[in-house]
Formats: structure tokens, sequence, C-alpha cells
């Protein structure tokens, strides 16, 4: 197995110009110049330009938290794919749970923009992950399977640039986690139901990411099971205290 961890923070809607600048230059200088793991930050986009230009000289790669489903065009207040690529982003979310639960983004919505953004020549971590009714009702894998559907819209050519993150939304922003256990079996399952529509050697390489109130305390053991390829992190990415021992945590596993 030759996945290379990553671990990414999502840091949402959050932070001035001035603090993500900082962070950006701290994340910056804990990551180093470490090729065992990769990092990721995903700022607002309005922050982008000046975390670009802090991030500048490190290996940290720089992603958007979202974009829009066309190239150009009417759609006022909209980002296009393109424009994040102008801007130096290497790669964007899509499907994060907040944009399916708070915005309503449909599947055949987030298929769109994981089509346009592949085009644009931006990677793709597509999240996905049931909520609590939905778990209970032992619909977890079903969720699953719909969601990753969005991976038929990839073409041959854009198979390396997908990863996938299991966030499950009971555990976002909610200091649950799943368990290391409860992990690894959605992302086993996930990675199975990838290789039936990208192939079995794509799904293997692919990384498969776990969000959901990630922890310095929680992020070793989860990132332990075979199947957990890093973490993509909300509120403990915020400040390098949390996020450092993250980071970290992929080597001291
Ligand atoms: P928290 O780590 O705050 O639970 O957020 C997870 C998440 O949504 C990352 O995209």
């Amino acid at each position: 197995m030759t996945r290379t961890p990553v671990i990414a923070g999502n840091w949402k809607m959050n932070l001035t110009k001035r603090k993500a600048s900082s962070l950006a230059r701290e994340v910056a200088a804990h990551h180093g110049a470490s090729t065992s793991r990769r990092c990721i930050v995903f700022p607002t986009y309005v922050h982008l330009d000046h975390v670009r230009r802090n991030l500048r000289g490190s290996g940290v790669v720089l992603g958007a938290q979202n974009c829009w489903g066309k190239k150009e065009g009417a759609f006022t207040g909209e980002i296009s794919p393109y424009m994040l690529r102008d801007m130096g982003a290497q790669l964007v979310l899509i499907g994060h749970s907040e944009r399916r639960h708070v915005f309503g983004e449909t599947d055949a919505w987030i298929a769109e923009k994981v089509k346009i953004a592949l085009k644009a020549k931006l990677e793709v971590m597509l999240c996905i992950g049931e909520t609590y009714e939905e778990r209970q009702a032992s619909k977890t894998y079903e969720v699953l399977e719909r969601q990753i559907q969005a991976l038929k819209v990839v073409q041959n050519q854009y198979v390396t640039k997908i990863s996938l993150a299991y966030e499950p939304v009971w555990a976002i922003g909610t200091g649950e986690t799943a368990t290391p256990g409860m992990a690894q079996d959605a992302h086993q399952e996930s990675r199975r139901m990838a290789s039936d529509i990208l192939g079995a050697d794509v799904a293997e390489q692919m990384p498969i990411l776990y969000g959901g109130s990630m922890k310095p305390s929680n992020a070793a053991e989860l990132l332990r099971q075979p199947d957990v390829d890093g973490g993509l992190v909300g509120g403990a990415s915020l400040s390098i205290d949390q996020f450092g021992p993250i980071l970290d945590a992929v080597s001291g596993s």
C-alpha cells in the first residue's frame, strides 16, 4: 500500500485576513519539507490569495472549499473552478456536508461540479457521509453508495485527481467522533464502491480521508486504520497547537 497520508484543514467561514495569513505561515513552518505526508489548507475564497502568498516556498497545498458548476456567465455571487485555478488553488472540496445540508446541494448538482472542476485542472476531494438518522436506520452504506455515484462523471484522464473524504454528518463540529472501527468500515466499503466505478487499481491508490471532530487525542488511532489515509479537520485546524500534532500523528502512528 503506497498511499501517502493527507492532512487537510478546512477553515470554513472563519478567520480574518491577518489571522488566515499567520496561520498559513505557521502551517507552512510546521509541515516544512516533509514528503511523508501531504498537507492541504482550505481557506475561504476571499483569503485564497493571501494564504497562497504566505504558503509560498512550502509544500503545503492550497485548496478551495467549494465552486460553482459552470465555467463562466451570469451567476452573481458564484465562483468558477477556472477562477480558483487561476488564483493558485490546486484542489477543491465538493459536496461538503454543509453544502449538502445547509445549502441543499443535490447529488446531481455535485456531480456537475466534480466534472467541471476536473476539467478546470483542479483536483477534487469529494465529501460523503450519512446523517445520524441515516446511521440509526442502518442506511449508511446506501447513502455512501448514492453519493459516490458522482464519480461516474470522472473521465479516464482525471482518475488520479480524485480523493474522498468520509465525514459522518453527526460527527462534524459535535465533538463526537466515529470510532476507529466505524471509520475503517465506512472507508473500506467506500473504496469498494469506488472500485466498481473507477476500477480496482484506481480505488486502491485513491486517498480516503476521515473528517468529523478529529483532534490530537484521537487522530493517531483513526489514522492507523488501513483504509483511513488522512484527516479533513475543521475546528482543530484553526490553531497550530491543535493542527500541528494532527500533522505529526501521521508519522507518529
Ligand atoms: P470538525 O473537525 O470541526 O468536526 O469539522 C469537520 C469538517 O467538516 C471538515 O470538513
